[in-house]
């Protein structure tokens, strides 16, 4: 059999973001209006910073607006929701993300509740993981979709034309990725399973699927032999591991260098999942940014 394609998140994000810069340049230059993504740190997680910097960074490359709120580790959940009802407030803002996780006294549920649905530009606010569920992504409803999920169905239907009917096993139950990725593959017609650190038989069950979706943070949880021949792989771990060599590094929740043996097509860690969610989280942006003007997304 031979190896797997290799689906290349970065290059699929450089692709979106470019085009995404060309719907940001239309924007200004056809009604005046600069898509602006507010982010909220709070503490000081180094991997969120990370993430964040990363996040507002490159809005600015694409030609948005885009400020960096930072609160103290001791901040008080009422000086959180003051900032999220500020920023709901602000009309240049279209967007507004609140990283996590958050420091412990801080009720996250409510932090997430208190952004405007409209400019919920990670999809968590219970209204639009709501909308999700009961209506599907699309349509009218105006949901927004968290980025995540979002960038691995792109990369799914980047190799395969047709999902319908295709089995499907999520593995992990996140909000933030697990059960927006199991609503978003029902929304294409797959029979979807959703599995997680409790299932019996995982291995059994990842057989079984033409789509895996692997989200659970386990490194390298899912073996070579646990996948069915010529499936679409898909995998959201970001693991750090020490090598034999006592050096780090990077793995996700599959064993790559087993799974892309037996594969149709697998994404790679680092350069797979993670650039498609800075991608969509900018797309969402964009998106909020014309629903609160009134005006279609532009075309570019
Ligand atoms: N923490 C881990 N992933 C995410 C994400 O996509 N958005 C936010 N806000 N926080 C996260």
């Amino acid at each position: 059999m031979s190896e797997a394609r290799i689906l290349d998140g970065k290059a699929f994000a450089a692709r979106l973001c470019a085009r995404i810069a060309r719907q940001v340049g239309a924007l200004q230059q056809s009604r005046g209006l600069k898509p602006g993504l507010a982010a909220v740190r709070v503490g000081d997680n180094p991997a969120s910073e990370i993430y964040v910097r990363n996040k507002t960074k490159q809005a600015c490359e694409a030609g948005m607006n885009s400020w960096q709120h930072r609160l103290p580790a001791e901040a008080s959940q009422d000086q959180l929701l003051d900032l999220i009802r500020r920023l709901n407030e602000d009309r240049q803002v279209h967007g507004i993300l609140v990283q996590l996780p958050l420091p412990g006294g801080i009720d996250a549920g409510a932090a997430i509740d208190a952004v405007d649905p409209a400019k919920d530009v990670d999809g968590f606010h219970v209204i639009n993981a709501g909308r999700l569920v009961t209506r599907g992504p699309g349509g009218p409803s105006g949901v927004m979709v968290p980025g995540t999920p979002l960038g691995c169905l792109m990369l799914i239907k980047d190799h395969l034309d047709k999902l319908e009917g295709l089995e499907a096993l999520v593995l992990g139950r996140s909000n933030i990725v697990g059960k927006p990725m199991a609503h978003l593959l029902l929304a294409e017609h797959c029979t979807v399973t959703i599995a997680h650190s409790r299932t019996r038989d995982l291995a059994a069950m990842c057989r079984r699927a033409d789509i895996l979706v692997a989200a659970v943070g386990r490194a390298e949880l899912v073996r070579g032999d646990w996948i069915k021949p010529g499936a679409t792989v898909i995998d959201v771990g970001i693991n750090r591991i020490e090598g034999a060599d006592g050096k780090t590094r990077l793995v996700g929740d599959v064993a790559f260098a087993e799974a892309v043996e037996v594969a149709g097509a697998i994404t790679p860690v680092p350069g797979g999942v993670g650039p498609m969610t800075i991608a969509c989280l900018l797309q969402n942006t964009v998106t909020a940014c014309c629903r609160q003007a009134g005006i279609p997304v532009p075309e570019a």
